[in-house]
């Protein structure tokens, strides 16, 4: 059977590890061709080279790189399907001791990442008529947030109303832009940034009983990178487990 992704090009910024080095697996697997980008060189390498993928080292806080993988893409593939601006930082700090220096860091990578991915995919995808944009927010920021989450969940915010004007311009040219908001995802990140009892109060937290795995996220990229959401603009999947559902602390059932 072929696959769901086959015969589509798609660039994934931020895919080194974590949920990025996920969907570049997942995409793989349904036969995209794939261009990955990282600011990590060494990791970014063998992913790709376990994917059989191409690599571009990509900073996407600049112009220049976001065009640099978008034009790799091209020259490998000769078109641009799929672009997804996943990269993402998420130091931990309370707003009352936050550097600006910090903040414009944060902002730069999440949200200006997103807008010079979007404006660097948009030249291709115009010319082809069609082209699928999917970035990465959060639950945190645009439905949740707790204390040391500032300048993150203003980014991710931000991405979702992004997501919304991009769509809106970009449709003209049969071209979606939507995103996906994990909850709370078990990545190498989340290990060096995020305490024991951090994940564990989390996991409390999930009706599913469990933190997620990049490839639940991956799924979600899938289906919208997929010609089942050729129908689908201008919005977000949560993938949390039902993080964000319950009303009060008091939801577990204690199964029949
Ligand atoms: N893990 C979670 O629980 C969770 C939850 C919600 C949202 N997210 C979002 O998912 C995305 C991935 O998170 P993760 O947990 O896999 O993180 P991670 O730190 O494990 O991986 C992030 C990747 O992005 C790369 N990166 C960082 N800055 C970059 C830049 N300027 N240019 C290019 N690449 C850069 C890193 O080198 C790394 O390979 C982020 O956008 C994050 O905000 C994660």
């Amino acid at each position: 059977m072929a696959g769901r992704l086959e015969g589509k090009v798609a660039v994934i910024v931020g895919a080194a590890r974590g949920i990025g080095a996920g969907i570049a697996e997942r995409f793989v697997e349904e036969g995209a061709k794939i261009v990955i980008g990282d600011t990590e060189v060494e990791a970014g390498r063998a992913t790709a080279a376990r994917l059989g993928a191409g690599f571009v080292t990509t900073d996407i806080t600049r112009q220049e790189h976001a065009t640099w993988i978008v034009t790799e893409a091209l020259s490998r593939h000769g078109r641009l399907d799929i672009a997804i601006q996943n990269a993402g930082i998420y130091p931990w700090r309370m707003i009352e001791t936050t550097p600006p220096e910090e903040w414009d860091k944060v902002m730069a990578v999440n949200l200006k990442g997103t807008f010079l991915l979007a404006q660097a995919a948009l030249k291709p995808m115009k010319a082809q008529r069609s082209g699928r944009m999917i970035f990465t927010s959060s639950i945190t920021g645009p439905r949740v947030s707790s204390p040391g989450h500032g300048h993150y969940s203003a980014s991710k915010g931000g991405i979702n109303g992004f997501i919304k004007a991009a769509s809106v311009e970009f449709a003209a040219y049969n071209i979606t832009v939507n995103g996906v908001e994990p909850g709370n995802i078990m990545t190498e990140g989340v290990r060096e940034h995020r305490s024991e009892a951090f994940i564990q109060s989390m996991a409390d937290m999930i009706p599913l009983g469990r933190l997620g795995t990049p490839r639940d996220v991956a799924n979600a990229f899938l289906f919208l990178a997929s010609d089942d959401a050729d129908y689908i603009t201008g919005t977000t999947i949560i993938v949390d487990g039902g993080q964000t559902v319950p009303e009060g602390a008091d939801f577990k059932v204690v199964p029949d």
